[in-house]
This record gives C-alpha cells, structure tokens and sequence, in this order.
C-alpha cells in the first residue's frame, strides 16, 4: 500500500479530514474580556478552513479553568453563541474545527481571571512563567491551592458541561487538552502531583484524572468525536517526568478502549513518544514534531506519515503565518514571516491580516 501524504483524506472517528493537515490548536488572546469569543475570531479561523481539522485555541470550560486574559470560554450561554458564529463560518468556508477544552489548573493568576480566585492544581507547586494579565501587564502565577476532591468533581463535570456546550456551538468534537502542562498534565507529571491519594502516587492514581475526564466526556458527547493531547516528556512550560514511558503506556492502554476520535502527540526530545506509543495507539494519531524546535516544515511533517508514525500531523506557527497553508504546501511556496509583536494583541494585526496566496476556492 502507497503510504499516506499530506494530502490524502483521512478518518478520525466520527471526523472526515479532506487532508493530513491539522491546524495545531493557539492561544492568541482575542476574546472579549468576558471570554466571548468575537466575530474576528469566525474570520481568523474561516480563513484556515483548508486543514484538514482545525484544533481551537484552548478553551476554559469554567471560570476556575481561565489560565490567561482573554482566553475564551465555553461555560456560559453567550460564550455558546459567539462560538456558532466561528464554527459557522468554518463551515461554511468548507472546514472541519473541535473545541481544545483547557483547564488552567495551577496555571494562572488571580488578576488573569474573570472571577479572580486563586488558581487550584493536584498540588500546591507555583509555576514561574508569567501570564497575561487584565491590565495588559504580565505577572507570575502565584502558588495554587492544592485542589480538593470536591474540587477534582467539578472539574470533571465543567469538562462535561463544556464539551457539550462545545457540540451545542457547532464543534464538529472536542479535544481535551493533557499536554503543555494543562490541569491533566499536572496530574501526570512528577513535579506538579505530590498528592499521596487516589489522585497522586502510583501510575494507577497519576492516570486517574486524566482517564475520568475522557470516560465522562466520551459518555456525554460520544468517544468518536472526542480527542486529547498529550506532550508525554516534554520538559517544556516547566515540566517534569522522570520516567514518562511507564505512564503514558498505561493511560493509552486504558484510552484504547474508549475509542476516541483521534490522539493528538507532541514528540520529544528525551523521550521518543511516537516511537514508543504508536504501536501501542490502536487509534487515529495526529502527530505534532514542533514543540522545541523550529515550526513543523513539510518535510518534518512527511517523516512521520511515512515511517507509519502518524496518520496525519498538526501544524502550529505554519497556520499562524499562512492563513492557505496546505496550498502554499502543496506547490512548495515560502511562508508568511511571522509578527510576534502582535501575537496576543487584540485586533487584526498580526491576526487576520497574513496574506493568502490562494485566491479563490
Ligand atoms: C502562539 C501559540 C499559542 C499556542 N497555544 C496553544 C494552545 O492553546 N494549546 C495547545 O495545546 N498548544 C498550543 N501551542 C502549541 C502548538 O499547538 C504547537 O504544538 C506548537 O506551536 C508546535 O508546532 P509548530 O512547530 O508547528 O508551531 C501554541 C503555540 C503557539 C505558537
């Protein structure tokens, strides 16, 4: 059999992707204040209609989950509507986008949320890197407080009520973020999990919280159009885990049953993870080979469809900067430079702005 390339269509659960090509799901901090997305961001992602998927920005599913100012949410009914005009117009312009549903945990800042408590992850362990704040300045995340079990049961049911807002606003599924050190990866990892119960420890107690929140989204919104994304080893955004093989096997293990749409998995350095996992993925898999590195090229992206690693792979700053990414792929043409000043800036510049090659169609 010829293997699959980037443009080939692909399968994921209940997902037709017309191309490999998966927008990687970036944070770009143009919500309004109240965490509605706005018409700007419809225009943003109509524009990238051509992936393959479209993965969104990280969504809060709850105030408690909001990691940054002007993230956006999905938990209330005006967060619901702005996100119909988004995924409207994704669809009508031909694409195909699921909600990346980001829970905080301790990442964030009482001045970064709407309701302005203080953070809560498995431990009370502070992050470093500052946050945006609402005064436009940023500042570091103060210490979390470590999380409660009733604290661990609302998360577990916002998950839920925001992947079904997420389906209620026209997402075609839900991506449940476990990487970059979100709520799951604190779990999952060593430096952010001191907790001695069934949430710390063991490998069994570590893969608990992330294995609840897939069963019970699965549950509700059906396993063939929800995902999640993993980032097993990957030292970035102040992580640590000593030994990520051992429970990354036994969380795809448990997952496998599920059926889920598709695992979306950042390789690393240290820790091969396509390598290791993908014979032990009986899924779909989206590979992601950028983080750390310089943006995925065409040909980092062809390597793991070739060796069989990856039945499709996402692209991040690719997307950002070409609005006709797989176009531009296709006949092998350069690239937008990217305008880090206005990464997370609001309004257009820097945003819908990049310039398209791709005239028509
Ligand atoms: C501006 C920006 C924002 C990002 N925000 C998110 C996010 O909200 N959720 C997430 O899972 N990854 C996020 N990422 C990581 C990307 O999804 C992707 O993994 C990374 O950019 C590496 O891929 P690339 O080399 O193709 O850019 C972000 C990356 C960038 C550049």
């Amino acid at each position: 059999m010829t293997p699959a390339t980037l443009f080939t269509p692909a399968k994921a659960g209940r997902l037709t992707l017309r191309n490999r090509i998966v927008m990687a799901p970036m944070t770009r901090l143009r919500a309004a204040v109240d965490g509605t997305p706005t018409p700007e961001m419809a225009t943003y992602y109509a524009q990238r209609a051509s992936a393959g998927l479209i993965v969104s920005e990280g969504i809060w599913p709850s105030p408690a989950g909001q990691s940054e100012w002007r993230v956006p949410g999905l938990s209330e009914e005006r967060h619901v509507n702005g996100w119909q005009v988004v995924t409207r117009a994704v669809h009508d312009a031909g694409g195909t986008i699921v909600a990346q549903i980001m829970h905080g945990g301790r990442n964030g800042h009482p001045k970064a949320r709407i309701d302005g408590s203080v953070p809560a992850g498995p431990s009370a362990v502070a992050k470093t890197e500052p946050v945006h704040l609402a005064d436009g300045t940023k500042g570091a995340p103060v210490t979390p407080r470590e999380m409660t079990l009733d604290d661990i049961e609302q998360a577990v049911t916002d998950y839920v009520s925001a992947a079904v807002n997420a389906v209620r606003a026209g997402f075609d599924g839900v991506e449940i973020h476990a990487a970059n050190s979100y709520l799951p990866h604190q779990f999952l990892a060593d430096n952010t999990n001191m907790r001695t119960d069934n949430y710390g420890g063991s490998i069994a107690g570590r893969i608990r919280f992330p294995l609840r929140v897939l069963r019970a989204v699965s549950d509700a919104v059906g396993a063939d159009r929800t995902a999640i994304r993993l980032s097993p080893g990957n030292p970035q955004f102040e992580m640590r885990e000593l030994d990520p093989a051992p429970v990354y096997r036994a969380l795809l293990h448990e997952l496998n049953d599920l059926g889920l749409a598709y695992l979306h998995l950042t390789d690393a350095d240290d820790y091969p993870a396509l390598h290791d996992l993908r014979p032990r993925w009986a899924g779909t898999l989206v590979a992601n080979v950028g983080e750390n590195r310089a943006a995925t090229t065409r040909s980092a992206a062809e390597r793991p469809l070739a060796q069989g690693l990856a039945d499709a792979v996402s692209f991040g700053r690719g997307f950002l900067v070409n609005p006709d990414l797989p176009y531009r792929l296709r006949h092998g043409l350069s690239w937008n430079e990217m305008d880090t000043a206005h990464l997370y800036t609001p309004g257009p510049t820097g945003y819908t702005d990049y310039p398209s090659l791709r005239s028509a169609g």
